[in-house]
């Protein structure tokens, strides 16, 4: 490889790295994407500049179509089926590099003595968890979609099948570094799909993010191992990034639902359930019109926000910033509770409201805001119920239980924000409905911020 092309290779290897930087923070993010991107174009574009390529039409034409089936699927998703597109863009990396390991095997196999065990080794890593990883993301992105149960999917035996697979799937592993065959390959991929199936089959909708997030890490690594096979260390980096990152996701986001990734992976094969009823109550609880809760934000010194998936479904978020701003107009002291995990994917609240263009001052971290909820007058939920349902602390057994909360119910008014009586996503009874202390204002959470503005706006 000439001088020229590593130094470009090692510039788009810190690329990605000073992209995951930008990434980590909202007003850095769209550069760092960007810069990111640029850089993958670079490392893909220069192979045909320095080597003298076979089949390049072809390869040309499959750039073509995943490039247009990317563009058009970025291009059409709605915000709220982010999860499922990453689980499904990710599961086709992790596939992509399984089939090009075995490609590689079937290349390696003539001149077997001319490469290391490790080099197997590698491949054999890289065509089984290339596989659990796109199998895997194909059932969580069925799951999310709805084409199948979100919830949990158990069989008896489905512990054996899994350890049978997993032995079948070592031995293989090694038989790949003995005696290396196509057939060996082949048959390791077909147990990595199996094995993917199962690892995701019995996890709940509520967690399937997280188990996105692991997969994410799964094909980083495949990706790793492949740069090793192929001798390219822009695949090696990027991949090695992916793999971190990915990782460390997936413990912060299993810390945030107060769940071990352990107990998400295999609580449902214990008895555990991941997902509630989801029956909607007919208990009482106490209503009111626009008018009376603007009444209530109007005369209140503290005023707290929590957002949750329902502000993304209404597209609300423009409104309720319009109506912060006439509030803080008025000398009301107003700040969002931002829930690590509400919504629908991770830093689900910081992107609806920067697209609103909510100053990143007023978004406050649980950890940060949850201290203040003691001295405030008002909680406006707009749209969330599981990250302020107290049954996270109170309900053993509560599939949210061990869930970190914000405090709403310490504050001295509650307002609900939602269209019925309808749980949340974890599909359980939220008990801060019916505290004495707590008002519902009923209806599309656009509509009815539009008529609480009118109505705040004519106090
Ligand atoms: P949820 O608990 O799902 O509650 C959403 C609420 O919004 C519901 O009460 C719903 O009630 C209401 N709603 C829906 N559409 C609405 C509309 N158009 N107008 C007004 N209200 C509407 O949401 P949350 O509090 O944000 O909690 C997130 C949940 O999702 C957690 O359980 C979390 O673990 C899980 N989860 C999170 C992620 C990530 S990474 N963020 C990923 C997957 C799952 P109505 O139907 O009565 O209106």
């Amino acid at each position: 490889m000439p001088t020229w092309v590593q130094l470009v290779n090692l510039a788009c290897a810190v690329c990605f790295i000073l992209a995951l930087k930008g990434l980590s923070g909202p007003r850095t993010a769209r550069a760092g994407n960007l810069l990111g991107a640029a850089a993958a174009v670079v490392a893909v574009a220069l192979p045909f500049i320095y080597l003298d390529l076979d089949h390049v039409p072809l390869i040309l034409g499959a750039i073509a179509v995943g490039s247009v089936a990317g563009v058009v699927g970025a291009q059409r998703v709605q915000m709220t089926q982010m999860p499922q597109m990453v689980a499904l863009f990710n599961g086709v990396g992790g596939g992509a590099a399984a089939l090009v390991a075995l490609l590689e095997l079937h290349e390696m196999l003539p001149h077997e003595e001319a490469h290391s065990w490790f080099v197997f080794a590698a491949t054999a890593f890289t065509i089984l968890v290339g596989s659990i990883s796109f199998s895997g993301s194909v059932i969580t992105f069925a799951k999310l979609q709805e084409l199948m149960t979100s919830r949990p999917v158990v069989f008896p035996g489905l512990p054996v099948v899994f350890g049978l697979s997993g032995v079948a799937a070592i031995v293989l592993g090694v038989l790949t570094v003995t005696g290396p065959t196509v057939t060996i390959g082949v048959v390791l991929a077909l147990i990595g799909l199996l094995i993917g199936v199962l690892l995701v089959l019995p996890v709940g909708g509520a967690d399937v993010p997280i188990v996105i997030s692991l997969l994410n890490a799964f094909t980083g690594l495949t990706v790793a191992a492949s740069g090793y096979v192929l001798d390219n260390v822009v695949l090696l980096v990027a991949g090695t990034l992916v793999g971190a990152s990915g990782t460390f996701l997936t413990m912060l986001m299993a810390k945030a639902m107060g769940r071990s990734v352990t107990n998400i992976l295999f609580g449902a094969l214990k008895g555990g359930s991941t997902l509630g009823a989801g029956e909607a109550s007919d208990r009482p609880v106490r209503s009111a019109g626009p008018e009376d809760v603007a009444i209530l934000l109007g005369y209140a010194d503290r005023v707290i926000i929590v957002p949750g998936y329902g502000l993304a479904v209404a597209q609300a978020q423009h409104t309720l910033r319009e109506l912060v701003d006439v509030l803080t107009a008025r000398g009301t002291k107003v700040d969002y509770a931002i829930h690590p995990v509400a919504g629908r994917m991770p830093g689900h609240m910081n992107v609806l409201l920067a697209e609103a263009q909510v100053p990143y001052e007023q978004l406050v971290e649980m950890d940060h805001i949850n201290g203040d909820f003691k001295t405030t007058d008002v909680v406006l939920v707009v749209g969330a119920n599981d990250v302020v349902n107290p049954a996270a602390k109170t309900s053993p057994g509560a599939p949210i239980y061990g869930m970190p909360i914000l405090n709403a119910d310490e504050a001295r008014q509650i307002v609900f924000m939602k269209r019925s009586m309808r749980p949340g996503f974890a599909g359980i009874e939220n008990e801060l409905l019916f505290d004495p202390k707590t008002t519902l204002l009923f209806g599309d959470a656009k509509d009815s911020l539009g008529k609480l503005l009118s109505a705040v706006k004519a106090l």
